[in-house]
């Protein structure tokens, strides 16, 4: 199995990144460091141990970590995630175990992750880059020693790829590209676009980095068979096993999230599962198409207005835009998949 080590912002999606990364057989879950984003710290903290509570994973130790950018004020999502991050479900059990505080988030993931073999750790981001951005400067060897990182984020937009964007199509950017925050900008590059700027810019970590965009997250959508199909115990090779309470808890925090997703975006078909596609990028890098090898550099703008109103959010700035680059045939650079095989995913 591949050692991982997740770092999350757990609402909707980050739930299915756990469940992914805490059941695949393929996968050796060290430990899990939370963050702001979707919700503050402590709601993102709280939804992460209930849901392994939920999955009966709780001997995954969970590590509490940043609670805020390094020099931005902290931009959340309620109205996608609700308030307490994982609104919409009566079944999410009341955690027993804490947070641990035997150490600092960054000092646990460091741990994990240096004890496993050179090359064999991979840290899987799903929320913002704040905890993974201190990690890497305060162990810089660490880029080195991992074999890979994934972060869900960026937008690189329709010009890239021929993803279905359902109704988020029409927000193009005039470059083809669209975000979810603004319409240059992802939400987790966004909320932090210096510590988004430092990871992708890390020159020995760079060759390793696979980011999963919004035009690849856009592929995976759980559509209401799906969401079906997941309440009748269809998926994750459990065929027609009938619903149950965790997969009841499963499908209400899609349902939430398809609601979500429908009022805010107009995106109907189902909303999408962006997060487990990091996860997945780690250990089942074949499910991706591999773009022939293409390598990008990128390039996070972090200047522009920045905040969480409608006002800066229309305003056209480009903050948080992540700006891809092609790289001759041979040179370093960041890989970005470019189409996903859903059914593969779903399995
Ligand atoms: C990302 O932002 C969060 O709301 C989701 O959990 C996902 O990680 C999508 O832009
Ligand atoms: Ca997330």
């Amino acid at each position: 199995p591949v050692p991982i080590w997740l770092d999350c912002d757990t609402g909707h999606d980050d739930a299915f990144a756990i469940l992914l990364a805490a059941y695949h057989p393929d996968v050796k879950l060290l430990g899990i460091s939370t963050i702001y984003g979707n919700a503050p710290l402590s709601h993102t903290t709280i939804n992460t141990l209930a849901i392994l509570k939920a999955t009966g994973r709780e001997d995954i130790p969970v590590y509490s970590g940043a609670s805020q950018p390094f020099c931005r004020p902290v931009a959340l999502a309620p109205d996608i995630h609700g308030e307490s991050g994982l609104d919409g479900t009566t079944c999410l059990p009341t955690p027993d175990q804490k947070a641990r505080s035997d150490n600092t988030a960054v000092e646990a993931m460091y741990k994990a992750l240096s004890s496993e073999d050179a090359g064999t750790p991979w840290l899987v981001c799903t929320g913002a880059l704040t905890n993974a951005a201190l990690m890497f400067a305060v162990h810089p060897e660490m880029a080195a020693h991992v074999g890979g990182l994934t972060h869900m984020g960026g937008a690189i937009g329709n010009g890239f790829s021929d993803a279905p964007m359902g109704a988020l199509k029409g927000r193009e950017n005039e470059d083809g590209r669209f975000g979810n925050w603004t319409k240059f900008a992802e939400f987790n590059v966004y909320i932090d676009p210096e510590s988004a700027s430092s990871i992708f810019n890390n020159t020995v970590l760079a060759a390793k980095i696979t980011i999963c965009p919004l035009d690849l997250t856009h592929q995976l959508l759980a559509t209401s068979q799906i969401q079906q199909d997941l309440l009748n115990g269809y998926q994750m090779g459990r065929g027609g096993a009938g619903p149950s309470k965790v997969r009841k808890l499963f499908v209400e925090i899609l349902t939430f999230f398809a609601q979500t997703y429908a009022d805010v975006f107009g995106l109907v078909e189902g909303p999408p599962l962006h997060d487990p596609l990091a996860v997945a990028a780690a250990f089942l890098p074949a499910i991706f198409e591999d773009n022939g090898g293409e390598r990008f550099g990128i390039e996070v703008v972090t200047d522009g207005l920045h905040g969480s109103s409608d006002h800066v959010r229309e305003s056209g700035s480009q903050c948080g835009r992540t700006v891809a680059t092609h790289l001759p045939a041979g040179q370093q650079g960041v890989r970005i998949p470019r189409g996903v095989d859903q059914m593969q995913m779903w399995k």
